[in-house]
């Protein structure tokens, strides 16, 4: 039997799931019952039967597919798949910023720990963030941990944030300079952006989406070329779906290193070996889950 044989065999054995976030390798990309955004895989992780989820993503996502399904084996192929945005903001000092801000309600990109998100009112994602921030009208808002996302919002709802200083390594590496070369050499296509990226990297997009909204998004443009303006592993996906139209990597840097650390072969060992699980415990789990379930009932 070859790997993807031996794979599919396990699956069936283990009852089990593979979702995986749109920066996975292709090939495991390819291998995944489910690919998606941050949003998306939040939601398809509340209506899982399988027994078994097999989460080909970093670590916060996994563990909020574990918050959402107590009852279930959370696996990740790769333990070391972290994100370093997540680490920027600790739960002991979302407590100390609280305490300066003591009116404010907090929203956290799900880009967090799950004690982070435990002192949280409410999560959200790339995909939604106005839109939550957008129920604390009248409200001071703690945003934690990415600047970036949180300036989209400032400027998407025309308010202040308390914002915390983090942000994506990754997404810190995209050059405007690339940018604009790119568009000079392909002036017919449009710039795709993360709202991850920086404000100059921004400013010289035509549209900031998450990941989940540029795939639905090419798919209804008449454009034919795009520059996408976020990680790498995207890339592979838009391809897939639109063998017609072009895509123009931004940058040989934009890579997340994490994301990258789940192999095929990974996916194989944690299927066989059950390990490495993720999982949370209570009472973190329980405030955490209210934080998630409060972001999905309002998007
Ligand atoms: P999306 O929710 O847009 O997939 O983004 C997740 C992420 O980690 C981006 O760096
Ligand atoms: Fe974290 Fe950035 Fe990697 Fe997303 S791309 S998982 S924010 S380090």
């Amino acid at each position: 039997m070859n790997l993807l044989e031996t794979i599919q065999t396990l699956k069936q054995e283990r009852h089990a799931v593979i979702l995986a976030h749109n920066y996975q390798r292709p090939d495991v990309q390819n291998l995944a019952d489910f690919t998606g955004d941050s949003l998306e895989l939040a939601r398809k992780a509340t209506a899982i039967e399988a027994e078994t989820i097999v989460f080909c993503g970093v670590h916060f996502m996994a563990e909020t597919a574990a918050i959402l399904n107590p009852d279930k084996t959370v696996l990740i192929p790769d333990a070391h798949s972290g994100c370093p945005m997540a680490d920027m903001i600790t739960a002991a000092q979302l407590v100390e910023f609280k305490a300066q801000h003591p009116a404010a309600k907090v929203v956290c990109y799900v880009n967090s720990t799950a004690e982070v998100k435990a002192e949280s009112d409410c999560c959200c994602t790339s995909a939604n963030a106005a839109e939550i921030v957008r129920h604390y009208d009248g409200h001071d808002v703690i945003f934690v941990p990415d600047q970036h996302l949180g300036s989209v919002v400032e400027e998407t709802l025309g308010r202040k944030l308390i914002l915390w200083p983090g942000y994506c390594p990754t997404h810190a590496r995209i050059n405007p300079r690339e940018i604009q070369a790119l568009k000079t050499a392909h002036p017919n296509a449009l710039v795709l952006a993360h709202p991850e990226c920086p404000k100059p990297v921004r400013i010289v997009s035509d549209h900031i989406l998450s990941t989940g909204q540029m795939c639905t998004f090419v798919k209804d443009s008449p454009a034919r070329a795009f520059i996408i303006a976020t990680e790498e592993g995207l890339l592979h996906r838009l391809r897939q779906e639109n063998p017609e139209k072009a895509f123009h990597r931004v940058s040989p840097f934009a890579v997340c290193p994490n994301m990258k650390l789940n192999t095929v072969e990974k996916v194989l060992f944690c299927l066989r070996d059950r390990t490495p699980v993720v999982s949370v415990a209570e009472p973190v789990a329980a405030r955490a889950r209210r934080a998630i379930e409060q972001m999905l009932a309002w998007s």
